[in-house]
C-alpha cells in the first residue's frame, strides 16, 4: 500500500505510540485486502464497548491507548454498553461489572470519542452523508448508512474503527469502492406480507436475507420501508450474514441515482415459506420474564407510535433508545407517559449486551430478529420472537 509522507510519519512512531498502533492496524487490514491507498473519513463508530462482548481485553486496549495520549481526529460515537449508565443499579447490575464498564466509557471518552453508546448513531443530531467514507463497526448502523444514506464503509471490527478514529484514515477496499457496490441477488418479494406500517416483517426478510445470502449485495423489489423499518431490515441481514449493503430500486439513493446499479441477473423469491422458515428457528418460547424493544436502539417515531398502545400490566418492558433520544422523549412528555405504563425507557445498553442472565432473567420477548439471534448464545436466554403488538398485549 502507498504511504503518504506524513502517514509514514505516523507509522514510524513520530506521532506518538498510539498513532502508530493505529497505523499498524489499518497497513496490515489494507496489505490483507490489496488496498493501494488510505482515504480520509469523515467519522468512525466503534463497538464492543460492552464489557459483557469485549471483557478484560477490550478494557485493557483502550486504557493502553489513553496511556499512549491517543486521541481521534474525527468525530466518533460508540456502541451501547452493557448497561445504563446513570441507571445501573435499578437495573439490578452487578458492582463489579458496573464498575469495569464505567472505567470502558470513561477511556473512550478521555480519547475524545463522544459517549453516546446508541447502536443508531444515523438518528443522532451530527449524521453521514451521502458520498461520506466512514469507519464504522455495528452491522446494523453499517447495512443503514451503506443502504439508505448512501454513505460508504466496510464491515469493521472495533478495533480497525478505533484505529480509523485515531488517524482519520481507512484503507481504500470493498464497499468504499463503485465496483463492490454494484446489486449482485434481485429479491422479489410476496409484497402481501408488508402491507401494514410494521417493523417485524422487514427484520424477518432482512434475517433471510442474510442466512441465505450471506455475501450478496441484494436489490429487493416492491418494498418501500420506512426509516424504522429500514432499521429493521439491515439488522436482521447484518446480523445472520455479512450483507453490508442493499439497494431498493427508485428508493435508495445510489438505485435512484444510477438505476443501473440494480441490474443482476440472478434471482430468488421470499414469501410466506421463507418468513415462517425464520420465525420457527428464532422463536423459543412463549411467555417471557422480560420484553425488550428497541433493536436497533428506537426511534423517537417509533416511541410515538407505541405511546397509545395497551401493554400487559404485569410484564417487566425495557425500550432500549440512546440517551440523547431519551432527553428529546423526556422534553416532549413522552418518558412519563410510558413510565406511568410500567414501560422503562432503558439508555447506554440494549438486551443483547447487558449481562441479563446475571440479572436472573431466564427469557426474553423481542421484535428482532438480530436480538433473537444473539441473546440465546450471548445471554443465555430464551427467546419468543413477535411483532411488538403480539408481545406487549
Ligand atoms: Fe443494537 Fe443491541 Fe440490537 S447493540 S442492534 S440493540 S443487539
Amino acid at each position: 500500500m502507498k504511504l503518504t509522507a506524513e502517514q509514514e510519519k505516523m507509522l514510524a512512531g513520530k506521532k506518538g505510540k498510539g498513532t502508530q498502533k493505529a497505523m499498524e492496524i489499518l497497513v496490515g487490514l489494507g496489505d490483507i485486502y490489496d488496498a493501494d491507498s488510505l482515504i480520509p473519513i469523515q467519522s468512525a463508530h466503534i463497538s464492543g464497548i460492552s464489557m459483557k462482548t469485549s471483557g478484560e481485553a477490550g478494557l485493557n486496549f483502550i486504557k493502553e491507548l489513553v496511556e499512549n495520549k491517543a486521541k481521534v481526529s474525527v468525530p466518533t460515537t460508540i456502541n451501547p454498553a452493557g448497561m445504563d449508565l446513570q441507571k445501573w443499579e435499578e437495573m439490578g447490575v452487578p458492582k463489579d461489572f458496573a464498575e469495569k464498564q464505567k472505567e470502558m466509557v470513561e477511556a473512550y471518552r478521555q480519547i475524545g470519542a463522544e459517549p453516546t453508546c446508541t447502536c443508531s448513531p444515523y438518528l443522532l443530531d451530527q449524521k453521514p452523508s451521502y458520498g461520506d467514507h466512514l469507519a464504522w463497526s455495528e452491522s446494523s448502523a453499517i447495512v443503514y448508512v451503506n443502504s439508505v444514506v448512501g454513505a460508504r464503509t466496510n464491515r469493521e471490527g472495533g478495533p480497525s474503527a478505533l484505529a480509523s478514529a485515531i488517524t482519520g484514515l481507512t484503507p481504500k477496499y470493498g464497499y468504499h469502492l463503485d465496483e463492490n457496490r454494484q446489486g449482485s441477488l434481485r429479491v422479489n418479494v410476496d409484497s402481501s406480507l408488508f402491507e401494514n406500517e410494521k417493523t417485524f416483517p422487514y427484520s424477518v426478510l432482512g434475517y433471510w436475507i442474510g442466512q441465505n445470502h450471506p455475501e450478496e449485495v441484494p436489490v429487493i423489489e416492491s418494498v418501500n420501508p420506512s426509516p424504522k423499518q429500514h432499521k429493521a431490515l439491515g439488522a436482521g441481514m447484518g446480523a445472520s450474514g455479512a450483507v453490508t449493503l442493499y439497494h431498493i430500486p427508485k428508493v435508495t439513493p445510489e438505485a435512484k441515482n444510477n438505476p443501473k446499479i440494480c441490474e443482476t441477473e440472478k434471482e430468488v423469491n421470499f414469501g410466506k415459506k421463507e418468513f415462517e422458515s425464520i420465525i420457527e428457528k428464532l422463536n423459543q418460547t412463549s411467555n417471557p420474564d422480560l420484553i425488550c424493544l428497541g433493536c436497533p436502539h428506537f426511534s423517537l417515531e417509533e416511541l410515538e407510535e407505541i405511546i397509545s398502545s395497551e401493554f400487559k400490566e404485569e410484564k417487566e418492558i425495557w425500550v432500549c433508545l440512546s440517551r440523547e433520544l431519551k432527553e428529546k422523549a423526556d422534553s416532549k412528555g413522552l418518558t412519563s407517559q410510558l413510565e406511568r405504563k410500567n414501560v422503562k425507557l432503558v439508555c447506554d445498553t440494549c438486551m443483547v449486551v447487558a449481562p441479563l442472565s446475571e440479572m436472573d432473567y431466564e427469557s426474553i420477548g423481542v421484535n428482532s430478529t438480530k436480538a433473537a439471534h444473539y441473546a440465546p448464545s450471548l445471554n443465555e436466554v430464551e427467546v419468543q420472537l413477535a411483532p411488538i403488538d403480539k408481545l406487549i398485549k
